[in-house]
């Protein structure tokens, strides 16, 4: 093979530590670590609960050269077909895909498909042909039209965490992330795991929380003005 081929074959180099900061998941982090390699484009797209490290996948990709991300409901004016044709991307990153308008989810289908972004905005036209690999996340994805879905070729659904992996997720976080002491970390999630599995809430407490006797004057208030529906009370 020429030497000029076999430079485009090349694989992408990937930062080492790429998704280290995700707990848990080492089966997406490897599929994923494929896609990003593979020669030929595959687009993932990541669904499911709040809070189960979603956007902190796409955070991470977004570390790459040559990403671009963009949040479905915030396209630019000028639309997504002229970021495409602007940035060329080499991974287009989308968090909430869901809440992306109809119009732009017509450019993703064919850039998804064929490569080809075509439009027409302001009397200009923009017509580029790309090989750009799409990672979106989205909680639901009931409002994705069939033929979008269909074309991320891996889907992930993200359940909600078991109460082992919770509580792993939960003190990893608080310690790496937040910096907070292994045993206040782990004494706020044994106490956030009795009512959520919101991995948010673990964070929300240890940000305010310095002794044990704060966490559990603040959980308790949190269980006394817990969320309930409130027609079981008034018909
Ligand atoms: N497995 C995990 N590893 C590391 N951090 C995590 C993990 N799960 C949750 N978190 C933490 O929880 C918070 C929320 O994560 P993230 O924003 O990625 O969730 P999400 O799935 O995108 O949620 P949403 O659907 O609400 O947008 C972040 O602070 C993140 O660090
Ligand atoms: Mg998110």
């Amino acid at each position: 093979m020429p030497w000029y081929k076999k430079k485009h074959r090349k694989s992408t180099k990937l930062p080492r530590d790429l998704f280290d900061v995700i707990v848990g998941y080492e089966d997406v982090k490897k599929i994923l670590l494929k896609a990003l390699k593979s020669k030929k484009p595959v687009h993932a797209l990541l669904a499911g609960v709040p809070a189960s490290a979603k956007s902190l996948f796409l955070s991470e990709i977004q570390r790459l050269p040559s990403s671009y991300f963009l949040l479905g409901g915030k396209t630019t004016k000028a639309g997504l077909a002229w970021i495409l044709s602007r940035y060329k991307p080499k991974y287009l990153l989308i968090d909430e895909l869901d809440k992306m308008p109809r119009r732009e989810m017509t450019v993703l289908l064919s850039l998804m498909e064929t490569g080809l972004v075509k439009d027409v905005k302001y009397r200009k036209e923009i017509e580029v042909v790309l090989d750009t690999k799409v990672f979106a996340a989205c909680n639901r994805d009931d409002a994705i039209p069939a033929e979008l879905k269909s074309r991320f070729y891996l889907k992930f659904y993200f359940k909600p965490y078991t109460l082992t992996e919770f509580k792993e997720v939960g003190t990893k976080v608080l310690v790496n992330r937040e910096g907070v002491k292994a045993s206040l970390a782990s004494y706020i999630v044994n106490r956030v795991s009795e009512f959520t599995r919101d991995v948010r809430v673990c964070i929300g407490i240890a940000r305010i929380a310095e002794t044990k006797n704060d966490v559990d004057f603040i959980v308790d208030s949190l269980r006394k003005y817990k969320k309930f529906d409130w027609r079981d009370h008034f018909g």
